[in-house]
């Protein structure tokens, strides 16, 4: 199936887009030091859904922090699909308890990983198959 490649030079620390994949929203994010850093500190035993549901990845790894992200030396970068894995809403970024994303429509929080963290949703926020092809630009697909 298709995929897309999207230039990504303009997000700035902080700064986040969405876009369109398959019909559904991904969400790419150039996470600040300080999200990275909450998302390290959370320890595996307080995850809800301790997998890292990370399309590049095996199936059991983890969800540490570097598993949900880009990767090593670019654990700044996360892909996400933007739909709820409780009913499928589409959550709102830098938002919830967790300063992370949060589905208004039954009150899902995401950690700054995706992680599900509070709320009925039972998985973390899925990441796509993705890769930078260069520094700026990222391949969802
Ligand atoms: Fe997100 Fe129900 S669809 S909390």
């Amino acid at each position: 199936l298709a995929s897309i490649e999207v230039d990504v030079s303009s997000l700035a620390e902080g700064m986040s887009m969405t876009v369109k994949w398959r019909g559904r929203p991904v969400f790419i994010r150039n996470r600040t030091g300080k999200e990275v850093e909450a998302a390290n500190a959370t320890a595996l035993e307080e995850l809800k859904d301790p997998v890292a549901r990370n399309a590049n990845l095996d199936d059991d790894q983890p969800a540490r922090d570097v598993a949900r992200s880009a990767g090593q030396g670019r654990e700044n970068w996360i892909v996400m699909i933007g739909v709820c894995t409780h009913l499928g809403c589409v959550p709102l970024g830098q938002a919830g308890d967790f300063g992370g994303w949060f589905c208004p429509c039954h009150g899902s929080h995401y950690d700054t990983a995706g992680r599900i963290r509070k709320g009925p949703a039972p998985e973390n926020l899925p990441i796509p198959h993705f890769k930078f092809v260069s520094d700026t630009v990222v391949r969802i697909g």
